[in-house]
């Protein structure tokens, strides 16, 4: 294990703790806007994560989900989500985990580490050197087409009247085993990593989200873009991560998508209704 997962897993771990106790406590919850939800839990961890970054790597830059803006333009980058998942967590749902990378100012990732406290399940991984959970190697799964395999995404809680991911999770859940909507995105890119998802897609991701999962998911063999192919960055927004065998059939579905071809139209109410009666 490289010095920086050596140093990292202890952080994360101690974050974890942290937010179990408040888990175990029901916390008030406080908004940030209309919708966007915000805890104790996601402040204080931030704070702990912050405190043991800058003690060990002062010249590192920090970018935290929370308002950590710190040394932005350093040579290395960390991106920090405290808890992923806050709504479930802030309703007692156990579905969350802290997420951590290390990034360099071009946006190459260098290592990442995301801890689910609820399942005490550590995963980590570094360029190149591939990735773990809990010490032991994982790698995506194996199916090869798009109709065998189980999907994750999520749906964002601000600006979601805008958001047209509605139409493609109906789509993908017709054409697949079905798709999953746990309401963690960091969590749902490391289930691709360890092979529990075959894909995830999301829209409107930020860099703390994601930069974790998605070298997790490279580091295990999957392939992440954005919904057109192109190379996905930090600063994509748009993620599609798989398992690398579904990766094709995936983005042809998505360009029909976008282009509007081959949609089966959504059931209608009125019909159930009538159908009902
Ligand atoms: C959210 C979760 C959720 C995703 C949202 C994110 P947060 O992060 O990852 O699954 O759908 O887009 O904002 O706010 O719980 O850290
Ligand atoms: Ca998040
Ligand atoms: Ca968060």
């Amino acid at each position: 294990m490289s010095r920086y997962l050596f140093e990292l897993e202890p952080i994360a771990r101690e974050a974890g703790a942290l937010v179990m106790r408040y888990f175990a406590q029901h916390v008030t919850i406080e908004y940030k806007g209309d919708v966007d939800l915000v805890t104790v839990a996601d402040r204080s961890s931030e704070k702990l994560i912050v405190e043991r970054l800058q003690a060990r790597w002062p010249e590192h830059g920090i970018v935290g989900e929370e308002g950590t803006r710190s040394e932005t333009d350093a040579e290395y980058r960390w991106y920090v989500d405290p808890l992923d998942g806050t709504t479930n967590f802030a309703h007692g749902y156990p579905v969350f985990c802290i997420s951590i990378a290390l990034a360099r100012r071009d946006g190459q990732l260098e290592a990442g580490v995301l801890y689910d406290p609820t399942r005490d399940e550590m995963f980590a991984a570094e360029r190149s050197a591939g990735a773990v959970m809990n010490g032991k190697p994982i790698q995506v799964s194996k199916t090869t087409t798009l109709a065998e395999s189980i999907l994750g995404t999520g749906f964002p809680r601000h600006k979601r009247h805008k958001n047209p991911n509605i139409h493609f999770y109906h789509q993908l859940t017709l054409r697949s085993h079905g798709v999953r909507r746990a309401g963690s995105a960091a969590l749902d890119l490391a289930n691709v990593a360890c092979g529990r998802y075959d894909g995830f897609w999301e829209f409107n991701l930020n860099p703390w989200d994601t930069a974790a999962g998605v070298l997790l998911v490279q580091e295990a063999g999957g392939t992440v873009t954005r919904f057109d192919g192109t190379p996905f960055r930090l600063d994509s927004r748009e993620v599609l991560a798989t398992n690398d065998l579904i990766h094709h059939e995936l983005l042809t579905n998505f360009a029909e998508m976008f282009a509007g071809r081959g949609l089966e139209e959504l059931p209608s109410v009125a019909e159930y209704v009538r159908t009902r009666e």
